[in-house]
């Protein structure tokens, strides 16, 4: 897809209200010049969510989350930034122009899908309505879903429908009210042969699913008899909307509840969705009887790095799935496990159960994949040398697929303790396979340009020396960066006609400092090159910048309140009767300067201690940053 000119982006933050965007999503309650709210991130319930329509941020006080309308919605819906933009840019009815117009097969195709996506949207809605409605679909239909336990709720969350068991019942519907006959052919709800079209799914209960932005997709289809001649389950084929191994059953109506509990279920199959969610645990997906694609494991992964499986109690069907859950492993999926007892699907047991048993059941029985599957293992080989052997490198095969070195450790650790053998057995058959694994690699990699650093989400920012002095200076330099740099020392008319921004950057450049800190070192660069520009960013700028890490910063800051309290509280002490914001930029600013001379300080003193090192030279060096930081000193000491 096109880029979105700069332009269109200005326009889209310009028209787009903070407090209605995330007013789709969450309830506001006005509080003050604010809006309050119950935070969707989690489950609170004390509202602890603030939405500042002023500064057009939001602050989550219980997650720490915090942000702009765009990175709200990328960090609540999981989208890209563009996404976002045209999420934003849909609601408010803004034009994105495409950088190239379509070619004439563009066009067709893409009003193909259009037409697809129309027939089958149209086909959701009327095997719901023939359920509902009709005398047929609520005897066969709705009497089905009513039996195996379903409420109305449910049926409603999930759009669960009818198809008569006439066989041109949706297309005639559809032919008489004039949809495309080839979008209905493409969308395989119903075919067409020498005698006539006729319905793909007559006589079968309906199960939409749904994208997981909650268009219609396709459909699964359950038979109503427990004949053995036809399929129980009949699916929409592959089709320019529906590819099987990129949805997910269920993502469209759990996703929020996935992000919320940082947790992921997988079931196999529709039934065993309805009953969860019905039952409260609102966390789950299927990927509709098939196994588990990477790309699906991508689609989980953007909301989770917890997937458990849910696995009825068959065991052999569970030993096939061994194969396909190392890859999951590879992908840096945190794979747990949980077994249903023998004869029970996740379905059942959910119906037999209050929401209380059944997490409390989820919790007890939940274990990571690799121990459980050493124990299966371990049971299958009792007392055979031979298959134990085997079974070793089995299991630490799974482990050596685990991207990082400690988890790899904990893991060996705990497949030591359930086979009761010496870890350094396991650790030497690990170094065996990444040591081939390694040679694969470097073969792989001669013909393969670099692969991309990933680097790991949200890693815990280690904090440097001087990070807290450099934090301070950004979050002046955004909140506060356009007010006049007033001068409590002077009279009203020698007023210094400067913005806080460009006294500082003045300030920074002249003693050369540069921030440690990359976040805030990248922030203070954009700040110096608008400067240099003339231009002093104020706040909207700032709020409008596209890295989420910046925005966060910039909420951070907006958030933050500059009075007199909460910088005592820092251990800065001002004196009130200078109750301004030159003493407090002017005394960030000399506390910045004292990190960066004791950063010089300290790689001299390194210096200093090498053999070899210029002796001289350094001392010298060394008296002269020393003064520095007495002079800095002496400053700090008239402020305080
Ligand atoms: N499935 C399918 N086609 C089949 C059988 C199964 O697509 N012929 C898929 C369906 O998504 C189904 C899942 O595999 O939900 C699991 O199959 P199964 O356990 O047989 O079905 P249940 O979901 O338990 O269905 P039910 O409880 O209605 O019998
Ligand atoms: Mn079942």
């Amino acid at each position: 897809m096109a880029r979105i000119p700069q332009e269109i982006i200005e326009q889209i933050f310009t028209t787009a209200r903070i407090e209605e965007v995330i007013g789709e999503f969450v309830q506001l309650k006005k509080s003050g010049s604010n809006l309050k709210g119950l935070s969707p991130f989690n489950n609170e319930k004390t509202p602890s969510f603030m939405v500042s329509p002023a500064k057009q941020i939001f602050k989550c006080f219980s997650s720490g989350k915090g942000g702009n309308a765009v990175t709200f919605l990328m960090e609540l819906e999981q989208m890209s930034y563009p996404e976002a933009l045209r999420w934003l840019a849909k609601k408010y009815n803004i034009e994105i122009p495409e950088a190239r117009p379509q070619t004439a097969e563009e066009i067709e195709a893409g009003n193909m899908r259009e037409a697809v996506y129309l027939i089958t949207d149209v086909a959701a809605k009327f095997f719901k309505e023939q359920m509902l409605e009709t005398d047929e679909g609520k005897a066969i239909g709705l009497s089905y879903f009513k039996e195996r336990g379903f409420n109305d709720e449910t049926i409603n969350k999930f759009h669960l429908g009818y198809s008569p068991e006439a066989s041109t019942a949706f297309a005639d519907y559809a032919i008489a009210n004039q949809y495309s006959e080839k979008a209905l052919q493409e969308s395989g709800i119903s075919m067409k042969n020498e005698r006539g079209w006729y319905d793909r799914f007559r006589g079968r209960v309906m199960f939409p699913i749904h994208s997981v932005s909650g268009r219609v997709l396709g459909f699964g289809g359950r038979i109503l008899s427990n004949s053995a001649k036809a399929a129980k389950y009949l699916n929409s084929p592959e089709n320019p909307i529906y590819h099987k191994s990129k949805v997910l059953y269920g993502l469209y109506q759990a996703k929020q509840e996935i992000v919320k509990r940082d947790e992921a279920f997988l079931v196999e199959g529709y039934t065993d969705v309805l009953s969860f969610y019905q039952n409260g645990v609102r966390n789950v997906v299927s990927s509709s009887g098939t196994a588990l694609t990477e790309g699906q494991i991508g689609m989980l992964k953007r909301y989770t790095p917890n997937i458990t499986l849910l696995f009825d109690g068959d065991a052999a069907g569970l030993r096939a799935s061994f194969r396909g859950l190392d890859m999951m492993l590879e992908q840096g999926v945190n794979v747990r496990v949980v077994s249903f007892p023998e004869g029970e699907d996740p379905d059942s047991f959910a119906k037999q159960r209050t929401n209380e048993e059944l997490e409390a059941f989820l919790k007890s029985s939940k274990k990571d994949f690799i121990s459980f599957k050493t124990s299966v293992l371990k049971e299958d080989v009792a007392g055979d040398p031979l298959k134990f052997a085997e079974m070793v490198r089995d299991v630490v095969s799974s482990i050596s697929k685990v991207p990082d070195q400690i988890g790899r450790q904990v893991f060996i650790k705990e497949a030591a303790s359930i086979l009761e053998i010496d870890p350094t057995a396991l650790y030497e058959e690990l170094g065996r396979l990444q040591g081939i694994q390694q040679r694969q690699q470097k073969k792989r990699q001669a013909s393969a340009p670099p692969m991309e650093v990933v680097q790991p989400r949200e890693a815990g920012m280690v904090k440097i020396h001087g990070f807290e002095q450099e934090e301070r200076i950004i979050h002046l330099l955004v909140a506060k960066g356009t007010e006049a740099m007033l001068d409590a020392d002077l009279d009203e008319e020698e007023v210094i006609p400067v913005s806080i921004a460009t006294w500082i950057v003045d300030e920074i450049e002249e003693d050369q400092i540069e921030f440690a800190t990359p976040i805030f070192s990248k922030m203070y660069n954009m700040l110096a090159d608008e400067v240099e520009k003339e231009h002093v960013p104020n706040t909207d700028w700032w709020v409008r910048r596209e890295d989420p890490e910046i925005i966060k910063v910039v909420t951070e800051a907006l958030t933050e309140k500059y009075t007199l309290a909460n910088w005592k509280s820092k251990e800065i002490y001002l004196p009130d009767e200078k109750n301004t914001i030159f003493p407090l930029v002017n005394e960030t600013t000399l506390r910045l300067k004292y990190v960066h001379v004791e950063r010089k300080l300290n790689a001299l003193k390194e210096y200093l201690s090498m053999e070899n090192a210029d002796y001289n030279y350094y001392m010298v060096q060394f008296q002269k940053w020393n003064n520095a930081r007495q002079h800095i000193n002496e400053k700090l000491n008239r402020v305080v």
